[in-house]
């Protein structure tokens, strides 16, 4: 049976016939605890991995070890948890939810992160473990006049990222990152090597792109679509406080922005009473002035709103802000030196009818106490309307306006911090009348437990009991799309974790 502690020797040793010693890291090896924790961002995570730890972490460098880690992880009892990025909102990449019970593995894929850019085709193949700074700093270098669509933090690593969708401020004039993805290869449940979509099939490549990380097998590196951006792209930064008219501000905007031209998003970040309005204008500040003013007078856009750079400049701006101005672009490669954040708590939701200005006020004003409470607002609308539901598992499309993040943060040397975060439960409840429902939807990347955790019968997970989560993320069909791909793909549910997709039972 699967996921016994005794099974980790054997499983050790099985992988010591095909993966070298010093790509294997145990809890007695010294650096374990460094590696462990070199990629978690997020408090909640760190002293629950570190005492509960993986059996070992394998360090693949190359695609023979990914497989020797399946094989011998099935042969042996022992589950995997792949790590590209871990940015996970939950963890799930380097921890189980239920400490001490489960033996597991993880695999971490950060020494896999080569970028090769074909200027000529205007395609990548990135490796799973490269950050998305990464990929903006190479294709920018390797091929001028192309960029990528993706998020703002460049420590990202695109096995996750892309395996979930990939929203970022591209995202209305040319999809989601996963909309871009070409091909792929990928280790599939069995421990093989599928070169490329055709060894897939086309219901694996649909279900890999957007349908969730740590679900059908490890993508190993994807083929993507680059996309063309002029020589100059404006930053716009608005910010207004609550006197200064946000709520007002942030009640026009939020049909406002979904029906700008697609070379232009504006998002919001909402906190402590006021609203932060950022737009990338893919062209030169006068235009996105005019375009401004004559669509949103309110914001007062002037041209020292407005910074031009070019589209990598942008990549580093929006997230290391004027600090960037004293460091070179190469800030975008430091893959896992950032310190570790604060303890963070995530949610989501999508809105399609807009709320009103009563509405907002409250939000505004809701109570965060000691800890800090921040939602990110980013429109929809543009290619994003205009690709349909099914066509990747990302449901989110033509009815939704804009997605809001809930973020909390908050500090501590307490094992869960030293404050009880309650601003990110009370205003998600409060929001349930105003946001999308039947289901209420959220977006995978975004990941949530408190959407629901699997039931697990017999060594497979529950379809029933994954569907609370499962059709928030994904709509009812395209859940159970994916059910019956992972039956196809994994009946046997290797990739299991408290989210992972469950196998469609035969008799649905
Ligand atoms: P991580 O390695 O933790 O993996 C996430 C999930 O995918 C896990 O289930 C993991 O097992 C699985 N997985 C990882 N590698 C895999 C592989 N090679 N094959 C198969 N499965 C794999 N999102 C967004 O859309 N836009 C944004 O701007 C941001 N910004 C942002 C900032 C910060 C600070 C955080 C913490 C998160 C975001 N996100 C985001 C969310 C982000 O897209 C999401 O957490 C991704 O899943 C992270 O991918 P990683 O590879 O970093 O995570």
């Amino acid at each position: 049976s699967l996921a016994s502690p005794s099974h980790g020797n054997d499983f050790l040793r099985c992988l010591s016939t095909d993966v070298p010693s010093q790509l294997v890291q145990t809890p007695s090896s010294p650096s374990f605890k460094q590696l462990l924790v070199s990629s978690i961002r997020n408090a909640r995570f760190v002293a629950p991995a570190t005492a509960s730890p993986p059996i070992c972490i394998v360090t693949p460098t190359n695609a023979s070890h990914v497989q020797a880690a399946v094989r011998c992880g099935r042969r042996h009892g022992v589950r995997v948890r792949v790590r590209s990025g871990g940015h996970d909102c939950e963890g799930l990449s380097y921890r189980s939810g239920s400490p001490g019970s489960e033996a597991f593995a993880v695999i971490d894929l950060a020494k896999l992160h080569a970028v090769r850019v074909n200027p000529h085709e205007a395609t990548a193949w990135v490796d799973a473990g490269a950050g998305i700074g990464e990929l903006y700093y190479h294709v920018a270098t390797a091929a001028p006049g192309l960029g990528f669509p993706a998020g703002v933090c460049p420590t990202i690593g695109v096995g996750g990222h892309f395996s979930g969708g990939g929203m970022g401020l591209m995202m209305r004039k040319y999809g989601l990152s996963a909309d871009n993805v070409l091909d792929a290869t990928m280790v599939d449940a069995q421990g093989n090597l599928l070169a490329d979509k055709k060894a897939m099939g086309d219901d694996l490549f649909w279900a890999i792109r957007g349908g969730g990380g740590g679900n059908f097998g490890i993508v190993l590196s994807w083929k993507v679509r680059l996309v063309p951006v002029p020589p100059t792209v404006t930053f716009v930064k608005v910010a207004r406080t609550m006197e200064q008219g946000a709520v007002d501000s942030v009640t026009k905007w939020q049909t406002l922005a979904p029906a700008l031209p697609d070379d232009l998003s504006v998002r919001v970040v909402v906190q402590n009473g006021e609203a932060n309005f950022q737009a990338l204008y893919l062209g030169n500040s006068s235009a996105v002035v005019t375009t401004m003013g004559s669509r949103f007078p309110e914001l007062g856009v002037t041209i020292a709103d407005c910074k031009e750079m070019s589209w990598l400049q942008y990549t580093a701006y929006i997230f290391f802000g004027d600090a960037i101005n004293s460091k070179p672009l190469e800030a975008l490669l430091l893959n896992r030196s950032m310190p570790l954040g604060r303890f963070v708590k995530n949610k989501s939701d999508y809105v399609k009818k807009p709320l009103t200005k009563e509405t907002w006020e409250k939000i505004f004003l809701w109570p965060n106490g000691t800890a800090t409470g921040q939602l990110v607002l980013e429109p929809h609308g543009g290619i994003m309307g205009r690709i349909t539901a099914d066509d990747i598992p990302f449901p989110h499309r033509s009815s939704v306006l804009y997605n809001i993040q809930y973020v909390e943060f908050w500090n501590g040397t307490a094992p869960g911090g030293d404050v009880t975060p309650k601003w990110v439960g009370s205003l998600y409840d409060f929001m349930a009348p105003f946001v999308s429902k039947n289901p209420r939807g959220a977006y995978v990347n975004y990941r949530d437990l408190d959407l629901g955790t699997n039931k697990v019968v017999d060594g497979v997970t529950s379809y029933e009991s994954a569907k609370a989560w499962g059709e928030s993320y994904f709509g009812p069909e395209n859940f159970r799309r994916l059910a019956e791909i992972k039956r196809k793909v994994d009946a046997g549910d290797y990739f299991q974790s408290e989210q992972s997709m469950p196998p469609l039972p035969l008799k649905q």
